[in-house]
């Protein structure tokens, strides 16, 4: 069995104003129907799954069990980080709590923002990473690239890969900067990093004492001390605060030799950003996406979006533009841009 891991304690403050530090886009439904974060345990879970482990902070802790009520599924366990540290140490914290119970727990570590409709293909390609997985390797899953992303990681394939086959990589480039994310599309033998990880929780707590050494004593030291509170485990804080503030992919991924990947050719959105909700909404052949309280005229790659019932937004003559309307905050943006969202939300918390 393969127990999943779900980090939604991120804020995502690339998709403000829609996204709140309160009520971030994991827990969000962007077409309606069941949450991003809904639908993300609802792919990890059933045959060949154990209960997942769940890893947020104190703020969600209610919007995650309401939501995993609402979708029918059990927690193993849900992890409170006491402060935001970035993925690192909240997988390490996720793949401690396994190891105690199994040591060769196989973890998958998934996002809970993401979009991947066919749920059995992205299975299949889970299931095809295992065996590498046992054997002790960092497994990733490789989506084919389409355009010079900023915001993601690059895998470099060592030599031919297949779709759904565990290929060996070379290098993992943590969100390159727009010169290199060119040349390695130019390049063609990269791959996106999904995001997602498939691996033992000892192979990962050994890359972390490799690669991060300063993130175990105190990661160990919250797990190891952590307190039971309702249906809830509390990392230890005093213990927590010593932990760097750091990503798995910048912690393990990019120093890590033994790591593969899995080609996965079903579709895959991370929503990270706008320009990424404008893909996933059909644009039409004028790249204008709309949501049903907006309109466009004479516009061009536009996304408009109403967040709210009542209120109306109208573009007229637009190219290149984002703009999201919520009763209380607006967005109007370069689309080009939409990656620097997280500065205005920044901005904005640095008047406050
Ligand atoms: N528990 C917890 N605690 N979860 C967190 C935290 C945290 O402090 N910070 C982020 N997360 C969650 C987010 O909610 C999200 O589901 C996931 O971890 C990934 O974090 P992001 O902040 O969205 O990462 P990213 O999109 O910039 O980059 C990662 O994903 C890309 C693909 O979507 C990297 O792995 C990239 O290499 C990858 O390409
Ligand atoms: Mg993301």
């Amino acid at each position: 069995q393969i127990t999943p891991v779900l980090m939604c304690g991120g804020s995502g403050t690339r998709l403000w104003p829609l996204s709140r530090e309160s009520y971030p886009k994991q827990f969000t439904s962007l077409k309606g129907g069941k949450t991003l974060f809904q639908e993300s345990v609802g792919r990890l879970s059933g045959e060949g799954f154990a209960p997942p482990i769940v890893v947020t902070n104190s703020d969600f802790r209610f919007i995650v069990t309401e939501q995993l009520l609402g979708a029918g599924i059990d927690p193993g366990a849900i992890l409170i980080e006491p402060d935001r540290r970035n993925t690192a140490p909240a997988v390490l914290a996720a793949a401690l709590h396994a190891f105690a119970e199994d040591p060769d727990a196989l973890l998958i570590v998934a996002p809970s923002d993401h979009v991947i409709p066919d749920a059995d293909a992205f299975r299949a390609a889970i299931l095809a990473g295992t065996e590498r997985a046992l054997a002790g390797d960092l497994v990733t899953f490789g989506i084919v690239p389409t355009h010079p992303e900023t915001g993601y990681g690059y895998l470099q394939l060592d030599g031919e890969a297949e779709p759904g086959k565990p290929a060996p990589l070379s290098r993992f480039v943590e969100k390159p900067d727009a010169a290199s994310a060119v040349k390695m599309l130019a390049a063609g033998n990269y791959l996106w990093n999904a995001g997602i990880f498939l691996f033992t929780a000892r192979a990962v707590i050994t890359a972390f004492e490799q690669h991060a050494a300063q993130l175990v004593d105190p990661v160990r030291k919250s797990v190891e001390n952590a307190k039971a509170d309702l249906g809830f485990l509390r990392l230890d804080p005093a213990s927590w605060s010593a932990a760097e503030d750091i990503s798995i992919d910048y912690a393990i991924m990019e120093k890590a030799k033994n790591i593969c990947s899995v080609p996965f050719e079903g579709k895959w959105s991370d929503l990270g950003d706008w320009n990424a909700v404008w893909a996933e909404s059909n644009p039409d052949s004028d790249g204008v996406a709309t949501n049903g309280n907006a309109a466009a005229i004479d516009c061009k790659d536009v996304l408009l979006r109403s967040e709210s019932a009542g209120q109306q937004i109208v573009g007229l003559g637009l190219d290149g533009i984002v703009a999201i309307a919520m009763p209380d905050a607006v967005l109007v943006a370069d689309k080009s841009r939409t990656q620097d969202v997280k500065k205005a939300v920044e901005l904005l918390k640095s008047q406050q």
